[in-house]
């Protein structure tokens, strides 16, 4: 089912947890909201449970405001990081609960929630372990059988809020993967919740990224990575570096000199200049480019990463290169400029004035606040 929230705020006492948020959720599609601690993703999604209700704006399942309707009538699976199952219930009591507990009418016979809550644990991977109790299962088994509580119910959305936050790395990817494979059997629509990037990246259609109460971005796992809309995604998705610049006449300059890159028709003065690591190519004989002293070194699997120091008043840069072409020691001097990046101006949620792959690609106008972009 589709879902659409639509400029929803949510205040607890004054302060806004979530402010003007917008979201359409296609049917059947694997969202993630994405984000660090407080920003609200718990909060929207207890919205479109309706465990809250919003200080402002509507929530519509398919063309249907949900506002009006009870947690019961939206008919949502639910899973949370720390679901307790009930432990005095085998797995498969477990399993039907939802069904064995609703009204006579809507309630299938006991013949078939049984096979229901059968087949479930089959499509959760779990066949045989039926008749354990929780205490009896791992971490991640538990988490199996939530999930498999929550689809019981035919769910028209499921709401997963971190549910494999508690458990150790190697299980949450192993359990990321196969909930991607049960989310293409099952094509329910699903919101899954994680602070956790790489998860997040993995596993969704798209990504959802918050901060502070709104939405920064909404993007596929690679428009997310590959062009971020602020500086707050910038950071918060992959590495990058971040460096005080200058406008001048259409010229970048760092300190005293021009780098080789351009964003003509951007008026003077200060900028933020954001590159990730990879994102850069080294200059011989560096006229116009970035230029520091190699302060650390480290091999990590097939690329070599160095952190460079700029000045005393800038922070470390960091540039990655394979391995081979980086013998670089300690100290040495290396010059390098970004192949792709973007300038944010200060003060403003999405002020991308510039953006570029490298210097030498065409650079064309855009809309007013995007003002040069390469191919
Ligand atoms: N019931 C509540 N009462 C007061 N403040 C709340 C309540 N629930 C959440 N908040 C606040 O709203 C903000 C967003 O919280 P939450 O949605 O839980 O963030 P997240 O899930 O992204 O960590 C936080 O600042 C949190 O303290
Ligand atoms: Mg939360």
């Amino acid at each position: 089912m589709d879902v659409r929230v639509h400029n929803i705020r949510k205040e607890f006492g004054r302060f806004p947890a979530l402010d003007d948020v917008s979201l359409d959720i296609r049917s059947g599609e694997l969202i993630a909201l994405l984000g660090p601690s407080g920003s609200g993703k718990t909060t929207l999604l207890r919205l479109v449970a309706g465990l809250e209700s919003p200080t402002g704006g509507t929530i519509f399942f398919g063309d249907e405001d949900a506002s009006q309707k009870t947690v019961q009538q939206r008919n949502i699976g639910f899973v949370f990081q720390h679901y307790a199952l009930f432990r005095h219930m085998t797995v498969l009591d477990n399993v039907a609960f939802g069904l064995k507990v609703r009204p006579g009418h809507r309630r299938p016979p006991a013949a078939e929630i049984r096979k229901r809550a059968l087949d479930l644990l089959e499509l959760v991977q779990l066949s045989g372990l039926d008749k354990r109790y929780p205490a009896q299962l791992s971490g991640g088994q538990r988490q199996r059988v939530a999930l498999a509580r929550a689809m019981a119910v035919e769910p028209n959305v499921l709401l997963l809020d971190e549910p494999f936050g508690a458990l150790d790395a190697q299980v949450r990817k192993e359990l990321r993967k196969w909930l991607r494979e049960i989310h293409d059997r099952t094509g329910h629509t699903t919101i899954f919740v994680t602070h956790d990037q790489e998860e997040a990246l993995e596993l969704a259609d798209r990504v959802v990224v918050m901060s502070k109460g709104a939405i920064e971005q909404v993007g596929t796992p690679d428009e997310i990575y590959d062009h971020p809309v602020s500086p707050f995604v910038y950071g918060f998705i992959g590495q990058s570096n971040c460096l005080a610049v200058t406008l001048q006449n259409g010229e970048i300059w760092f300190e005293d000199r021009p780098i080789g890159l351009r964003a003509p028709a951007e008026p003077d003065g200060p900028a933020n200049l954001h590159f990730r690591p990879h994102d850069i190519e080294l200059i011989d004989g560096c006229g116009g480019c970035l230029a520091g002293l190699v302060t650390a070194s480290r091999r990590v699997a097939g690329t070599r990463h160095l952190e460079l120091d700029l000045g005393r008043t800038h922070p470390p840069v960091e540039i990655e290169l394979p391995p081979e072409r980086a013998a670089a020691g300690d100290h040495s001097r290396i010059a390098f400029r970004p192949t792709k990046w973007k300038l944010f101006r200060d003060g403003e949620r999405q002020a991308v004035v510039a953006e570029a792959k490298s210097e030498s690609s065409p650079i064309e106008m855009q809309e007013p606040t995007l003002v040069a972009q390469a191919s």
